[in-house]
């Protein structure tokens, strides 16, 4: 299966947002990704439901939303009211993680976990067959714009080989840094779904950069 390719609205203009968005609709992207911090989780906060349902108005493709909040437990339904179609919540935010995996999955979206770069692929062992997306951070979350985080390719090679060991369906996505220097080798790894923000939306033409990276 050729890999996805999920520009990060979090790097686009939010004065121009249905032009943004409307401009990704046009291009070879597959999802939209949309991140959402809480200000707890992570020291940032980027935006909320209205921002979303804006965004959701205009998308024509799948939202893949990843959030880095804590409890996000309290705000399943509301994500999916807002139009979410995979839902990621952090390994390192959920106490109840397998519970918080069914309650996703029980309001209707896909289940993705996600987990910080100090954080072993290990811990996903026990929720594999549950999940339908693994998110490897290639930064530590919280900013657009980071340097990538090279220890993320050798994470994507020990999930790659506990998907199938575990004859598991989860797509793997990376996200943080992610450029046309490092897309190949993530892609050579086992990653299904890179996530590119600033590379995307700094550039020149986003969707002709989409296509450079979906060309790899
Ligand atoms: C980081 C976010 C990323 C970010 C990616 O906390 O989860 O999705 O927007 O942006 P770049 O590609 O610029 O690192
Ligand atoms: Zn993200």
């Amino acid at each position: 299966m050729a890999h996805k390719i999920a520009p990060s609205v979090l790097s686009c203009d939010f004065a121009n947002i249905q032009r943004d968005v409307e401009m990704i609709n046009d291009g070879n992207a597959d999802w939209f990704h949309i991140d959402i911090m809480d200000g707890s989780f992570v020291p940032n906060i980027s935006f909320g439901f209205p921002v979303m349902k804006a965004i959701h108005k205009h998308a024509k493709k799948p939202l893949d939303v990843h959030l880095m909040i804590d409890n996000p437990d309290q705000y399943i339904q509301d994500f999916k009211d807002a139009g979410a179609e995979i839902l990621t919540v952090h390994y390192e935010a959920c106490t109840h993680l397998h519970r918080t995996i069914q309650a996703i999955k029980a309001a209707g979206m896909k289940a993705g976990v996600a987990i910080n770069p100090h954080t072993p692929v290990e811990v996903l062992e026990n929720v594999i067959e549950d999940i339908d997306l693994a998110l490897i951070m290639s930064v530590n979350p919280g900013f657009g714009g980071q340097k990538f985080i090279k220890n993320a390719i050798w994470k994507v090679e020990q999930l790659s080989n506990l998907i199938h060991k575990r004859g598991s369906h989860a797509l793997i996505e990376v996200d943080g840094g992610v450029n046309a220097d490092n897309a190949g080798d993530l892609i050579k790894a086992g990653a299904d779904v890179l996530v590119a923000g600033s590379f995307v939306f700094n550039s020149e033409n986003p969707n002709a950069t989409i296509d450079k990276l979906k060309a790899l």
